[in-house]
């Protein structure tokens, strides 16, 4: 029987924060962590799963009729199978090594390590772009996060050595090379894992972002002007002002590394943390205590990272300085792929 193995690893957003639903530009690249799926074909109309992680946990239904309900990780699977309209009968097999709730986003990895595996057994190929749409499509209609396009075009259209500008407007994407050289980037835990809030101070947020693009009569805030904003409430024009200055932010940060500033780097995100805290509002007591221990450790930049309201900090620390202990190394690897095929 065919036996596909597919991988798809978590990401890291160096810069460019809630801007992909706002037709803005992100920053992000692929780490070595993420999630493997090995799929094998088997008669009968059925899929089978098993999550090594989640306790050897399993699954089974009709291939050709993915159940709207079931809890954890099973949506996920429902989700691929029925957007990718799946034939083939199979027994999956998920396991990965990235910390759940980590901010590495792990729900996209596994979204996309599904997909490969499932295409790869029934020999079809979906263009990467329209993959992540329909990715993202499963978060927001089978999961019910209203995430955006970011963790899963990362996941797919990263490569090695390189983060990948992404511009969500023309869902135009371009490798821009992360030579770090002797600095390091690492991401560490701030302790407030408040998920009920964070969805809903997330889903917030998008709601003013829309509100604010109603009343500028533009499709996304990026197409705004900051002096359009000036007539809106206080509340959304500071909205207004973190997207357009944190796409700003997105290619001051590359035009940096080309140089290879990294110092001009850290101070971006140094900035970029500024405008999630004050103009997004997006930062909480414990993500501010550490940004704070992670400069006095002597990091040259630090900011909060991916939906806000609790979670994880990126710090980029220069060379030989002592990591603090609970700091995790991350570093760009290659983007989704087939390990096995046949
Ligand atoms: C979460 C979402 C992404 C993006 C970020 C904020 O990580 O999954 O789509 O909106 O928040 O940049």
């Amino acid at each position: 029987m065919k036996r596909v193995v597919a991988f798809g690893p978590g990401r890291v957003n160096l810069i460019g924060e809630h801007t992909d639903y706002n037709g803005g530009l992100a920053l992000p690249f692929a780490i070595a962590e993420g999630v493997t799926v090995t799929a094998t074909a088997q008669d009968g109309g059925e899929i089978h799963a098993l999550a090594h992680d989640f306790d050897d946990e399993t699954d089974t239904f009709a291939v050709a009729a993915p159940p709207r309900n079931g809890d954890g990780w099973r949506p996920f699977v429902h989700g691929i199978v029925a957007e990718l309209a799946i034939r083939q009968g199979a027994r999956l097999e998920i396991r990965g090594d990235l910390p759940r709730g980590s901010g590495l986003s792990s729900s996209a990895a596994l979204e996309v390590a599904l997909a490969l595996a499932l295409l790869g057994l029934e020999e079809r190929d979906v263009d990467r772009h329209d993959l992540a749409r329909i990715c993202s499509k499963v978060e927001n209609d089978w999961v019910g996060a209203q995430t955006g396009l970011l963790d899963q075009t990362a996941s797919l259209l990263s490569t090695d050595g390189h983060a990948l500008r992404i511009d969500f407007t023309t869902m135009e994407t371009t490798s821009v090379p992360l030579d770090l050289g002797d600095w390091q980037l690492v991401t560490v835990d701030s302790g407030d894992h408040h998920s009920l809030s964070a969805a809903s101070g997330y889903n917030e947020r998008r709601a003013e972002c829309e509100d604010a693009a109603k009343r500028l009569h533009v499709k996304t805030i990026s197409e705004a002007r900051e002096e359009d904003a000036d007539a809106l409430p206080e509340t959304l024009r500071k909205r207004v002002r973190h997207v357009l200055s944190e796409n700003a932010r997105v290619d001051a940060t590359v035009a940096a590394l080309e140089r290879r500033e990294l110092e001009t780097v850290g101070r971006l995100l140094d900035e970029s943390h500024a405008s999630l805290r004050d103009d997004y509002e997006a930062s909480t007591d414990r993500v501010e205590g550490t940004v704070e221990r992670l400069r006095k450790a002597g990091a040259k930049g630090a900011r909060m990272v991916g939906g806000g309201f609790g979670g994880h900090v990126l710090a980029l620390f220069p060379p030989d300085v002592a990591l603090p202990e609970d700091a995790r190394g991350v570093r760009p690897g290659p983007g989704a792929r087939l390990l096995q095929d046949g």
